[in-house]
């Protein structure tokens, strides 16, 4: 916890900042704090049938999104990210501006020649890079990264993001250890071989995570997920398995937690959001050999707004949430906002839709901010 951040009452008379308003009379007014609509860098929406409840769950707070492409087949060429756009953009309502950014998957068989038709298409964000068999999804991934420099060389080239899933696979390796070794196995000799190559570390679980992008050069970026700031790994393993609890890469020990938050709340426009959202239907997680993935666009921003104020911190949110992402990536800010308004409410405890069942992250817990 950082002692110097303004409590909300504290930051009251900051334009933007949330406002906490006391009045005189018996009503007391809810604090409230009003942001630059955010944007989601990381997240999973699915395809077929899911879409039409996943879609909406996140453009009513966030006004664009990176849509990852771990589908089965996966999304390795910009015909098939089309395809899969036209699939998200029919079940948005009419009245939404939301805009889906497509990330293409690689492979070991992307050629320079694909990344230079992607780099044409202002629908393509950039690649992702799963590491075969690191997750959900990625045994299509690459397998043998020190093969793909000619990729890669294209890639900075042409400005073509390179959003990475950062775990190693080599089964000697401990799974608490995978990030940390991958940085320095994979991580560290890219950004130096390709200093001009825009890099995102997604879904960042440890402190080497956090000081080495801090520390690496600007292009070097990485998201944070709310389970990440909010839960470690006693949060999935203390008292029984909490299946909901578990995503990848896996929670890390409290000190990891600390270092996440930090950088989370530091205003270092090197770090922002990206949900990492990832539906599993509940038999999918309530199983013997239960899916990794933590289900949160329902309450995404809700979330993140629970940890920055018990970090003290709302008044950093604006900056994590709303504008590092659209900075890096060299899109204009949102110019609408959104309001949260300090009024304690419950996550829901399952959503339900075509027949099916998921629980959600947080489920049934508390939270302390709600979308006006
Ligand atoms: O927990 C995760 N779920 N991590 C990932 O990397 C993939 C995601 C999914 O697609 O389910
Ligand atoms: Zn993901």
């Amino acid at each position: 916890m950082s002692n110097t951040a303004p409590s909300i009452s504290a930051i009251h008379a900051t334009s933007s900042a949330p406002r906490s308003d006391s009045s005189s009379s018996s009503h007391t007014t809810p604090a409230s704090l009003t942001i630059t609509r955010p944007d989601d860098w990381h997240l999973h929406f699915r395809d077929g049938d899911m879409l039409a409840m996943t879609v909406p769950a996140t453009a009513r707070v966030f006004r664009r999104a990176i849509v990852m492409p771990n589908l089965v087949p996966p999304v390795t060429t910009v015909a098939l990210a089309e395809q899969y756009r036209h699939h998200i953009m029919a079940v948005l309502p009419e009245e939404s501006n939301f805009e889906p950014l497509m990330a293409l998957y690689l492979t070991q068989g992307t050629s320079p020649a694909d990344v230079r038709e992607a780099a044409q298409n202002p629908n393509i964000i950039g690649y992702k890079l799963y590491p075969a068999g690191a997750t959900t999804n990625s045994s299509s991934g690459v397998r043998t990264i020190d093969a793909m420099g000619p990729v890669l060389e294209t890639m900075q080239e042409f400005g073509v993001p390179l959003l990475i899933h950062g775990e190693v696979t080599e089964p000697e390796i401990d799974i608490f250890d995978r990030e940390r070794v991958f940085i320095e196995r994979y991580l560290a000799p890219i950004t130096q071989k390709f200093p001009r190559l825009k890099v995102v570390l997604e879904h960042i679980t440890t402190k080497d995570a956090a000081d080495f992008v801090r520390e690496a050069h600007d292009l070097v970026a990485a998201t944070i997920t709310p389970q990440h700031i909010l839960m470690n790994r006693n949060d999935l393993l203390v008292g029984g398995v909490h299946v909901h609890n578990y995503c990848l890469p896996v929670l890390k020990r409290r000190t990891h937690q600390e270092a996440l938050q930090q950088a989370a709340i530091s205003g270092n426009p090197k770090f922002f959001l990206g949900t990492d959202s990832a539906p599993h239907v509940q038999a999918a997680k309530e199983t013997a050999c239960g899916c990794a993935g933590c289900f949160s666009a329902f309450t995404a921003i809700e979330l993140y707004a629970e940890a920055f104020g018990q970090l003290n911190a709302l008044d950093k949110l604006e900056g994590f949430a709303s504008h590092f992402g659209a900075d890096f990536y060299g899109r204009p800010r949102n110019t609408e906002t959104i309001t949260l308004v300090q009024k304690p409410w419950h996550a829901p405890k399952t959503v339900t839709h075509g027949g099916e069942t998921w629980v959600p992250y947080w489920a049934g817990r508390a939270l302390q901010w709600q979308v006006a």
